[in-house]
């Protein structure tokens, strides 16, 4: 890791209200309260591999019933329920319906012009089987990659569970990426077909999805890539390659409506997700089928806690793990009704969340601390307007979530009624890791509360040590779970590195580092305090500063970029780059123009640097390391604090300075 963890985990929140949970006890819960509560963490704790074992029994279906629990003989690499076999689309669309749940709604689609859609789980079931049956058609077996760049639609989720019946990972691109960001996941993963959309509706612009898959693919650049499956949503104009390029309402309305599911092992990969780290282009985040399924299964039966007649909206997005396990396949898998909105809201329609929520009854409510933060500073009069009394449970994720965030959710949306769940969670875990159970454990504004049973979580220092109560330090994992990555996409070594051995605690066992830092308090409750890598959340959104700093030096005026994140009242993090240029380049208003143009082209809209600074020299340390906590104060505009005698050349903090 580039940069000095220590000096980003010295805050400390203080909080001190607590809310009991005793409002929402219900007989029905999952988990009905503390003793229940007690008695899971009891029993996971002290036979774990019996607990995940009954879990996965009951939890999921099974073609063939697995022969081992959990294979750790090779750490870091897992492997669970081996030997069994199953299919996720099984789990969330066939089961289902074989239990009489057929006409069930199992997702009630928004578009983003208003436009609504109904799908039951039969009907999803046709779907899924009629796509699994196309992509076939289209040569892909078993084991091949599909890559999904789509607009917040249904066949999204179709797509994805098509993928999951045959047995094809998915690899699903958040639509907000560029192309030149498309085409690198294209490559590493190697995808066989790309399913997208002719374009997408975004804020109050429409993006051309399907032109920027034809960039990326240009000059052959993908050879892997033999077709593209195109769905109608926009009706934007768009050029077609006839023998690559396929209609999705051509080709998907003749095709079977049966298809049987194949029966994939446990350890067969779901997908790859790309997300960013803190070295190199992002990594592809492997997950595989029985793990991940029972993972997103139990976390969103537990947590959620949807009863039959309830309806569940996740706002984020199908390209992001979050719309993975908590809009899809967590959802589906427990037969719930999950809601998918293709919009956002935005100044032209700020009231449009609660427009939904009072539309079509949501009763459970999953959002970013980001989106928060921009209801409250728009003021409450606008959800004030809305009948917002079907809700019951409120949650988030993404990023931390400050008390007063937290409070003006639970007041204003919530109307003090409703349970607050802070999910800590990440791409590489699969589903939510610390989180409170809503009707077993009290809550604390800002804290994402405890573990969840099976879940052995620690904080340490650099030695990996525990560190005491109410001291910073590195959140860990301290055991495999089912949920966990398998791996990073063709590189087992950078996962180790990257994930196990960067902390090396002394009696050899390996714990899983997340890049965050967190702090517990004396109640045992978890406060995450964001990353402690170079790895920046802005809006909720996961990136590499080293990613924007290579977009940024890509430019041929750039010689060399250093990126960092500034504390943002509205998205936790703004993107703040300091540009030494090329000798003979002029700084200038217009290149600062072109420069972050330069980064949305590269990366996509959600990388665009807040701000740019250039200067003439980087601070660095004798052996050349760029000292970025010095560039954090300076971009906060905080006193430069700490040790500053590494600094090869002192001149040049006295220049940013200025
Ligand atoms: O820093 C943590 C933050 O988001 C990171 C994971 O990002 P990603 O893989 O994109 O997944 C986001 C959705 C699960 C974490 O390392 N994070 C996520 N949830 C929280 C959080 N930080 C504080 N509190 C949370 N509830």
């Amino acid at each position: 890791m580039g940069s000095e963890p220590s000096a980003r985990i010295e805050t400390v929140l203080q909080e001190e209200r607590v809310f009991e949970p005793s409002q929402f006890v219900r007989k029905e819960a999952s988990i009905s309260g503390i003793d229940h509560y007690l008695k899971i963490i009891d029993s996971a704790k002290a036979h774990p591999e019996r607990f995940w074992q009954e879990e996965a029994l009951k939890e999921l279906h099974w073609f063939k019933p697995f022969e081992s629990v959990l294979d750790w003989s090779n750490p870091p690499f897992a492997r669970w329920f081996d030997g069994g076999k199953t299919n996720v689309s099984y789990n969330c669309l066939d089961r289902h319906i074989n239990n009489g749940k057929g006409e069930k709604v199992a997702i009630i689609w928004e578009g983003e012009p208003g436009d609504v859609r109904r799908i039951t789980y039969k009907e999803l079931f046709e779907e899924v089987c009629k796509t699994a049956n196309a992509l076939k058609d289209l040569g892909i077996k078993k084991g091949d990659l599909v890559a999904l760049y789509m607009p917040m639609v249904p066949e999204a989720a179709i797509a994805m569970l098509a993928c999951a019946r045959i047995g094809a990972p998915h690899s699903v691109v958040f639509g907000g990426f560029s192309s030149e960001a498309l085409r690198d996941r294209l490559i590493d993963g190697q995808a066989k077909v790309v399913i997208t959309a002719d374009g997408g509706f975004r804020k109050d612009k429409i993006i051309s999805l399907k032109d920027a898959v034809d960039t990326a693919l240009e000059d052959n650049s993908c050879p892997t890539v033999k077709s593209v499956l195109v769905v109608k949503r926009t009706n934007e104009s768009v050029s077609f390659n006839a023998g690559r390029d396929y209609w999705w309402h051509e080709l998907i309305p003749s095709q079977s409506k049966e298809c049987p599911a194949e029966h994939m092992d446990s350890e067969d990969r779901l997908f790859v997700l790309y997300t960013s780290g803190s070295t190199g282009k992002p990594k592809g985040v492997v997950h595989t089928t029985s793990g991940y399924n029972l993972w997103a299964h139990l976390t969103f039966k537990w947590i959620f806690d949807v009863q039959d007649n309830e309806v569940y909206w996740c706002t984020a997005d199908v390209g992001w793990i979050t719309g993975h396990s908590y809009i899809v396949y967590g959802p589906l898998s427990n037969g719930s009704t999950t809601f998918m909105y293709e919009g956002v809201p935005r100044p032209s329609k700020p009231g449009a969340f609660w427009e939904i929520i009072q539309k079509h009854k949501i009763n459970i409510f999953y959002t970013a601390p980001t989106a928060i933060r921009a209801f409250m500073k728009s003021g409450r009069s606008i959800p004030d307007n809305y009948d917002l009394s079907s809700l019951r449970l409120l949650g988030t994720v993404g990023e931390p979530i400050n008390p007063e965030a937290w409070m003006w959710y639970r007041e204003v949306i919530g109307r003090d009624n409703c349970p607050i769940v802070d999910t800590w969670w990440q791409t590489e875990t699969g589903g939510v890791m610390i989180s409170p159970i809503p009707t077993a454990v009290s809550t604390k504004p800002g804290s994402a509360t405890m573990p969840l049973p099976g879940i052995e979580v620690d904080v340490v220092n650099a030695e990996g040590e525990s560190v005491e109560t109410d001291q910073g330090g590195y959140l860990v994992i301290k055991r495999p779970w089912p949920g966990m990555m398998r791996t990073i996409h063709g590189n087992s070594k950078r996962f180790r590195e990257t994930y196990w051995e960067y902390l090396k605690p002394r009696d050899g066992e390996l714990v899983y580092f997340a890049g965050d830092g967190a702090r517990r308090d004396k109640d045992g409750y978890y406060w995450i305090m964001g990353r402690v890598d170079d790895v920046i959340n802005v809006s909720g959104h996961r990136l590499g500063t080293m990613e924007i700093e290579s977009a940024l030096v890509s430019h041929p005026f750039v010689a060399e970029a250093a990126v960092v994140g500034r504390p943002d009242e509205l998205k936790g993090e703004a993107i703040v780059a300091f540009v030494t240029l090329e000798s003979g380049k002029e700084f200038s208003e217009d290149l600062l123009i072109i420069l972050k143009s330069h980064v949305v082209q590269e990366i996509g809209a959600i990388a665009r640097p807040e701000e740019i600074r250039f200067t003439n020299a980087l601070p660095k340390t004798r052996s050349g390391k760029i000292m970025r906590r010095l560039l954090r104060s300076l971009a906060s505009g905080e006193e430069v604090k700490g040790d500053t005698s590494t600094l090869e050349d002192r001149n040049v903090l006295d220049e940013l300075r200025k």
